[in-house]
């Protein structure tokens, strides 16, 4: 069950149960979406872990296998919900996802259309972004892509905030039901500017709306079409830069090395090498020191994030 309640965040509070949704956490790169059963166990690399040992324990434990490896037992997030869950599709990340809730103006009580649907890392942010009061209406023409999309709310405790309808948003665009309903909508599609005209209908005054496009040409496109309707035609690419910051050791013959560009020097040792007559031959001294540098796996262009807002008429 994703948190969405902030007073129940206190980690003391919020022990494992059976039936419980965790994220196994091994590195950063290694998480995996366990349901705890009484009775099952969990296995990787390290050993076999068994859920009865989790069952009673705070989210954030640090828990053993039968060899001694350990993982950590987090609570779900929508954050960590993202790298876990199964891709369907291409899926936003975490950098253009926390850009669009806050573009986006999206707080709790809020009504949110979306489409498409996807894999629904993005809805699964909106969602807990207009818990409790708000609703999120996410749309996908592709039939079993918004039946397993509903699968994973459910598992992930975010159904009660989605509802997820098959139809053809650039057909048919949304429906009318949600006339001057929607504080704001997002796109994710491959020709958003067919949606346009119906996006306008559905937005309130002032209402705003992203696309999402991985190529600059639908953006060119979609600006046309918005430039007729809305103000504050904002486009923006994302991007990210992770850094890996860890202790490494460098050995020297002669003195202290200087430090890596990004690096603080911390601990220094010297061992002194003798030859046979007992005489001081070399001095070997090694250092460990803090290195940051960036991750090698860090994304690049995922995709440019068009904003624009509802013009009053
Ligand atoms: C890239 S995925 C969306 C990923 C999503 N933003 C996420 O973070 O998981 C695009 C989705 O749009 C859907 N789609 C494409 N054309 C559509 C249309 N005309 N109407 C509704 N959905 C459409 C596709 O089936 C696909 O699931």
């Amino acid at each position: 069950m994703l948190s969405i309640d902030p007073s129940k965040r206190s980690s003391l509070e919020r022990r494992i149960c059976d039936g419980d949704l965790v994220i196994v956490y091994e590195r950063h790169d290694k998480v995996k979406a366990v349901r705890v059963q009484n009775g099952s166990d969990f296995q990787n690399r390290f050993g076999v872990f068994k859920h009865s040992d989790w069952i009673g324990k705070p989210f954030g434990t640090k828990v053993l296998s039968n060899k001694g490896g350990f993982v950590h037992l987090l609570a779900p997030t929508p954050e960590l919900w993202t790298l876990v869950l199964s891709h369907r599709t291409q899926i936003l990340y975490l950098a253009d996802i926390s850009f669009v809730i806050s573009y986006l103006e999206v707080v709790p009580g809020c009504v949110v259309l979306e489409s498409g649907t996807g894999s629904g890392s993005l809805t699964t942010s909106l969602a807990r972004a207009v818990a409790p009061s708000g609703h999120v209406y996410t749309f996908d023409f592709h039939e079993q892509r918004a039946s397993l999309a509903r699968e994973d709310f459910e598992r992930n405790g975010m159904s009660s905030l989605i509802t997820v309808t098959v139809r053809d948003i650039q057909g048919e665009g949304f429906p009318d039901e949600f006339c001057g309903a929607a504080d704001s909508v997002f796109l994710d599609l491959p020709q958003p500017w067919l949606a346009l005209p119906s996006v306008r209908r559905m937005l309130k005054q002032d209402g705003v709306l992203c696309s999402f496009s991985p190529c600059i040409e639908q953006v060119q496109r979609s600006c046309e079409v918005l430039g007729a309707d809305f103000t504050d035609i904002r486009t923006f690419e994302v991007l990210l830069r992770s850094y890996e910051v860890r202790e490494e050791r460098m050995i020297g013959t002669e003195g202290v090395q200087d430090s890596p560009v990004g690096s603080l020097p911390r601990k220094r040792r010297q061992c002194i090498s003798r030859d046979v007559n007992n005489d001081s031959k070399e001095i070997t001294t090694t250092t460990s020191t803090i290195i940051a540098r960036p991750c090698r796996e860090t994304r690049g262009h995922t995709g440019y994030l068009t904003f624009a807002r509802l013009a009053c008429s």
